[in-house]
């Protein structure tokens, strides 16, 4: 899968992802994540990205021209990979004010082979430039983040681990939060007693029935005391 970020940080995002089990999946050729700087388009001389909002207002907004021609260089570059089904990517721009982003919008673009977010600045983007190329919005919760790099980096984080073969153990992608609407069960490892605290017996008695049937008791539990919501 190929990740394109539009962004005016592109060290962030590449740094940020280029660690760990993300970095372990782009060196085994899994997947691919290329940070594409939008300063690097502006025909401007001073290398201007910015400008006033019309009508007034706080701050300024990422203009349209930078924002474009980013993705039409990422978009020449997917079109000379892919072979006869080209296929239009999705560009996802992300903003406090997008649907929310869930595991499930994670499962969906874990399908897609290629996938571009486009990070604002300042306080946006000129909407044109949405109109022209974005066409979802997702929002990573409800706060408000300095820009849209560790958005974006959390919902390719989400992404990537779903892809075949990133985690290493396939069974950890489907045994987890949320995955069948109820949080995870406490988990244990050695020794069986740390200092008078002692894994739960259950767990040691290699009884495969009691043990699921403990494991969903403690999601249901851990669920009703954390995320009601869910169980909705
Ligand atoms: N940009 C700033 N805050 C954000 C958020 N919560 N989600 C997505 N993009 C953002």
């Amino acid at each position: 899968m190929n990740f394109y970020v539009m962004t005016l940080f592109p060290e962030m995002v590449s740094l940020g992802l280029n660690t760990s089990i993300i970095g372990r999946a782009k060196e085994n050729g899994l997947l691919n994540i290329e940070a594409v700087n939008i300063r690097d388009f502006t025909l401007d001389k001073h290398k201007r990205v910015d400008d006033y909002p019309y009508g007034g207002g706080a701050g300024m907004l990422m203009a349209v021209e930078p924002v474009l021609r980013t993705y039409d260089h990422i978009m020449d570059k997917i079109k000379a990979t892919s072979n006869e089904g080209f296929k239009k990517p999705r560009v996802v721009y992300v903003t406090p004010w997008g649907h929310k982003f869930t595991q499930e919008t994670a499962k969906e673009f874990a399908r897609e082979e290629n996938l571009i977010f486009l990070c604002g600045h300042y306080e946006g983007i000129d909407e044109r430039a949405l109109d022209a190329v974005a066409t979802d919005f997702y929002s990573i919760g409800d706060y408000v983040l300095t820009g849209g790099e560790l958005p974006a980096m959390v919902m390719i984080d989400a992404i990537s681990r779903l892809i075949p073969g990133v985690l290493n153990n396939s069974d950890s992608a489907v045994y987890e939060s949320f995955s069948e609407g109820l949080l995870e069960h406490p988990q244990y490892t050695r020794p069986e007693d740390y200092n008078g605290m002692k894994v739960p017996e259950v767990l040691l008695s290699g009884h495969h029935a009691n043990i699921e049937k403990w494991k969903k008791e403690e999601s249901v539990k851990r669920t009703m005391k954390y995320r009601p919501d869910l169980l909705k």
